[in-house]
Formats: structure tokens, C-alpha cells, sequence
């Protein structure tokens, strides 16, 4: 039995030391917004924080994290979805099929965390989350909206929603 505080709450789990903490979210707490893409670390698709740094969980072992050290997934991130992340993501449209994005808004949370105001060239070598759908451009510009306080004039996009409005 290992212990693990997970979203400011700790818990008791039962694996074996060497199973990547991806599947004691998904498995053991029922926490499956962090997703498997590859299991090589490639992808980014299983990204959580844990102290606040972006880590890619498919290829970190259960024992290598202790009970005194804080995993945040993307359920912890906020109750309603209303970190500003979420909320740029949301005002932009970014998801298309939404498998790679809860990977990728950790990531980016971390990243603004460090760098409230990231170069590009700060974003592509963080932010190297791989999306099958191709929502890199909009990833960037919902940066951008964040870093500017919320601003979706600074995305630089002019984005038609379903609804026929743009922003
Ligand atoms: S599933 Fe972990 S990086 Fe792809
Ligand atoms: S939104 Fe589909 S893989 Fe990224």
C-alpha cells in the first residue's frame, strides 16, 4: 500500500512500485482525464503536475513519488473549469476531439506558471504535447489570450464559433 496526494486529498493505493502513476490515476482513483497515447513519453497525452512541474506520468514509476509531494490532474486543476486556461481554451475552441487536451492544458498551466508571458520560442521547446488533430495554432493563440489577462483580441485569430459569432 503506498500513499499519494492526489488534488490536495491523500490516498491509499495498491500497485506495485514499478506501475506508472498514469494508470494508478486512471485505475485505482477513477481520475481518467489524464489519458495513454504512447507510454514512451512522446506525446505528452498523460501530462499532470506534481509540485507544479509538467510530468509525463506513462513512464514514471508509482515509488518514484512520494506521499509528501502534490500530483494535480486535470480534475484538480479547478472544480468548474474555470481557470483561466480552461477558460481560454473554451473561448477559443480549442479542442477538436479532446483526447490530447487535458495533456496539453497541463502542460501549458505549468508553463504559464513559470513564464507568465512565454516567447514563442519558450512555447515550442514546452510545449512539445503531440495533438492528431492538428490544434497547435490555436494551443498557441490561447497563450497568448492568457498571458494578455483574458484578451481574445491578442489571439490574433479571427474565429467563427458554430453559433455564427466570431471572436
Ligand atoms: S502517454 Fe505518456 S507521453 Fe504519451
Ligand atoms: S484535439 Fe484531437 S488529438 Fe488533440
Amino acid at each position: 500500500m503506498a500513499k499519494l496526494n492526489v488534488n490536495g486529498q491523500v490516498r491509499d493505493v495498491d500497485a506495485e512500485p514499478d506501475t506508472p502513476l498514469l494508470w494508478v490515476l486512471r485505475e485505482q482513483l477513477g481520475l481518467t482525464g489524464t489519458k495513454y497515447g504512447c507510454g514512451i513519453a512522446q506525446c505528452g497525452a498523460c501530462t499532470v503536475h506534481i509540485d507544479g512541474v509538467a510530468t509525463r506520468t506513462c513512464v514514471r514509476p508509482l515509488a518514484s513519488v512520494s506521499a509528501n509531494q502534490k500530483v494535480i490532474t486535470i480534475e484538480g486543476l479547478s472544480k468548474d473549469g474555470s481557470h483561466p486556461v480552461q477558460q481560454a481554451w473554451a473561448k477559443l475552441d480549442v479542442p477538436q476531439c479532446g483526447f490530447c487536451q487535458s495533456g496539453m492544458i497541463m502542460a501549458v498551466t505549468a508553463l504559464l506558471k513559470a513564464k507568465p508571458n512565454p516567447s514563442d520560442a519558450e512555447i515550442n521547446q514546452s510545449i512539445t504535447n503531440i495533438c492528431r488533430c492538428g490544434t497547435y495554432n490555436r494551443v498557441r493563440a490561447a497563450i497568448k489570450v492568457v498571458a494578455s489577462g483574458g484578451k481574445t483580441a491578442s489571439a490574433g485569430l479571427a474565429i467563427q464559433h458554430a453559433n455564427g459569432s466570431t471572436t
